[in-house]
C-alpha cells in the first residue's frame, strides 16, 4: 500500500482511485509540534470515537466513512500496525477544502488569546463559527467568514450551517452524558460524487473541547484532552518552537487516561 500522506497525527495510504486507508498514529501533537514520544494506544481512542459519531450525523450531512467501506479493513494489513482493526478506517477519497470549521458554545483555547479582555468559559448565546485556514506547514490562522466565503464562496455558508448542526447535535449528545462541549473542528471535502462530505475525525479529544458538566459548574476547567501536555510543556517553558521536549512517563500515561476516560463516558453512557 502506498502511504501518500502523513499528517500530524494520521497516516493516509491509497488503496485505489476512490479509497483510502486512514491510520491513526498515537502521535501527539501540541501547539503544532509533534511529540517525539508517543501516546501508545490514543489512536484507538480517535477511532473508536470518530466511527462512533460518523454513524450518528449521516442525518446532518454525509461522511467519508461508511459500512460497506469499513467493512474491507478486515481484509487488509499493514505490517506497522498489527491493531489496524481498532485504529484504521477505510473511506472515501475527498477533495479537502482547506479551512478547520470551528465551532465554539463557550470562549476558550485560541479565542481567548484572540480576545483577551473576554473572561474564560463565557457561554455563547448561539455556538459562533471562527474558522482557520489549513496551513499546510506552520500554524493554522484564524480567518473571517468573510474572508473564507471570498475565497472559496458560497460553499462557505453550507459549511457554517453543517459545522453549527453538527455542534447543536453534539451539545445534546454530550449533555447526556454530563459532559459539556466546548469546541470543535471539523474538516469536509468533496466526495466523488461532488457532494459535501465530513472528512477526518469527528468529536475526539484530539478535535474537541470536552469538560465535565459538574466541574464547569464549579468553575473548574479540566477538558478532556491533551491539556495535560500543554500544563506540562508550559510549567517546563518550552518555547513551543521544534523540537518538542520529552515526556516523563507519567504525563504520558494520565493523558492517555484522560482520552479513555471521555471515550468511555461518550460510548458507554449513551
Ligand atoms: N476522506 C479524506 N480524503 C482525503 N484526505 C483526507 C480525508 N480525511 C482526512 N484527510 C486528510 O488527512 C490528513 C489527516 O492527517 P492529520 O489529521 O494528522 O493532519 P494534520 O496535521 O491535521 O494536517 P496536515 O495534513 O496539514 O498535516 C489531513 O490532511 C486531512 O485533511
Ligand atoms: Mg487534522
Amino acid at each position: 500500500m502506498e502511504l501518500i500522506h502523513q499528517g500530524k497525527v494520521r497516516d493516509l495510504y491509497r488503496l485505489d482511485d476512490q479509497r483510502l486507508l486512514i491510520v491513526a498514529t498515537d502521535r501527539l501533537s501540541a501547539y503544532d509540534v509533534v511529540f517525539p514520544d508517543p501516546i501508545p494506544g490514543k489512536g484507538i481512542v480517535l477511532t473508536a470515537l470518530t466511527r462512533w459519531w460518523l454513524n450518528r450525523i449521516e442525518a446532518i450531512v454525509p461522511s467519508h466513512g461508511a459500512p460497506d467501506l469499513d467493512a474491507e479493513l478486515a481484509s487488509l494489513s499493514v505490517s506497522k500496525w498489527p491493531d489496524l482493526a481498532d485504529r484504521g478506517m477505510v473511506v472515501e477519497c475527498c477533495q479537502v477544502i482547506p479551512y478547520e470549521c470551528v465551532v465554539r458554545g463557550y470562549a476558550f483555547g485560541s479565542y481567548l488569546k484572540d480576545h483577551p479582555d473576554v473572561a474564560p468559559m463565557t457561554r455563547f448565546e448561539t455556538p459562533v463559527f471562527t474558522p482557520s485556514t489549513k496551513a499546510s506547514k506552520g500554524h493554522d490562522e484564524p480567518v473571517s467568514f468573510e474572508a473564507m466565503r471570498a475565497d472559496i464562496g458560497e460553499v462557505a455558508d453550507a459549511l457554517r450551517a453543517l459545522s453549527l448542526s453538527l455542534f447543536n447535535f453534539a451539545t445534546e449528545v454530550c449533555s447526556r452524558a454530563g459532559i459539556t462541549l466546548v469546541d470543535t473542528k471539523f474538516e469536509f471535502g468533496y466526495g466523488q460524487d461532488g457532494q459535501i462530505k465530513l472528512v477526518d475525525e469527528c468529536f475526539t479529544p484530539d478535535s474537541s473541547r470536552f469538560i465535565l458538566a459538574t466541574d464547569v459548574e464549579q468553575g473548574i476547567y479540566d477538558s478532556f484532552d491533551k491539556q495535560i501536555i500543554r500544563d506540562y510543556v508550559d510549567q517546563i517553558g518550552w518555547d513551543r518552537r521544534p523540537p518538542a521536549p520529552r515526556l516523563p512517563p507519567e504525563i504520558i500515561s494520565k493523558t492517555l487516561e484522560r482520552y479513555r476516560s471521555i471515550q468511555q463516558r461518550i460510548m458507554e453512557t449513551l
